[in-house]
């Protein structure tokens, strides 16, 4: 069955992000000239997926707002003869149909999932953390998308950490592999604190199909006391095929400010109008 359905668990506090993230949501912090989720949404509409889901949560609203037609600014931006930025705005809010879904409780991601059951019922679907911004030649999810086109199975998208940061991400353990990119699983830990199965982390990018839907019914609350996606792909792995796959491209945590900090530079590098700003900027500080 195709791959239709992008859904974004958008519900979270941002605390590591304070004070920025105090009056905005995380996901509405700029990367250069775009808000995060504009990256996240846009990697999925390159990819040829036709419905978005938001799992929000209060203090949201900006999120909706962004994609929204702001009326008044369109009318604005037009009587200033500002037709480039206008058609921009246009096309952010025509970009493809939004289903908003409200978290109620922060229970993690697992919980997060939940939420869009009865929306996508038998259908797999993709999920994108947008927090994990991914520069790459062919969108991410696009990735998982072909080799979920090979196996319908689920597909977690991997990148090799180092030993000592494996705690911060869920560890996968493979079974073999399939190429040189794309494994079967064998298990998977959330966050595990010592003995981590291997150094493949999981990144936040997806395909997720009705089994694991149906297991985060039969998990107990993991790390954290949440409702871990982890441990529903673990379930689901214990009687049917999950595959793991390294995706091409660099991750950025813009979740930190160390990694938002490394997304904007890297973005710049490879924007052929910022990269000699971000040379000149470099070379006269003197740092290296
Ligand atoms: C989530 C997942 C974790 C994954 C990580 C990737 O954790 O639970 O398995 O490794 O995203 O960014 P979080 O960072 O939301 O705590």
């Amino acid at each position: 069955m195709k791959i239709r359905t992008a859904v974004y668990p958008v519900a979270g506090f941002g605390t590591r992000m304070l004070p920025a993230t105090k009056a905005i949501p995380k996901e509405m912090i700029t990367l250069i000239d775009k808000p995060l989720i504009q990256y996240a949404v846009e990697e999925a509409i390159d990819a040829g997926i036709e419905r978005i889901i938001f799992i929000t949560g209060r203090t949201k609203k900006a999120l909706e707002d962004h994609f929204d037609v702001n009326v008044e600014l369109n009318n604005q931006l037009e009587l200033s003869g500002k037709i480039d930025i206008l058609n921009d705005m246009k096309r952010i809010s025509e970009m493809v149909d939004i289903i908003y879904v409200r978290q109620k409780y922060m229970l993690g991601l697992g919980n997060a999932i939940m939420c869009v059951k009865d929306i996508v019922k038998d259908e797999p679907f993709a999920v994108i953390l947008p927090d994990d911004i991914i520069l790459s030649k062919t969108p991410a999810i696009k990735q998982l998308m072909e080799c979920y086109d090979k196996v319908e199975r689920p597909i977690i998208s991997l990148m090799p950490v180092a030993k000592n940061e494996t705690s911060k991400y869920g560890i996968v353990e493979i079974k073999e592999m399939i190429t040189d990119k794309f494994s079967r699983l064998k298990d998977m830990v959330e966050k595990p604190v010592n003995n981590p199965p291997s150094n493949m982390a999981i990144i936040g990018r997806y395909i997720l199909t009705p089994e694991v839907v149906s297991a985060l019914d039969k998990i107990e609350k993991g790390v954290g006391g949440e409702l871990q996606l982890t441990d529903a792909l673990r379930y689901t792995a214990t009687y049917h095929d999950v595959y793991g796959y390294e995706f091409e491209g660099k991750r950025f945590d813009c979740g930190t400010k160390e990694g938002l900090l490394e997304a904007t530079i890297n973005f710049a590098a490879s924007n052929e109008k910022l990269k000699n700003v971000l040379k000149e900027a470099v070379s006269s500080l003197n740092i290296l």
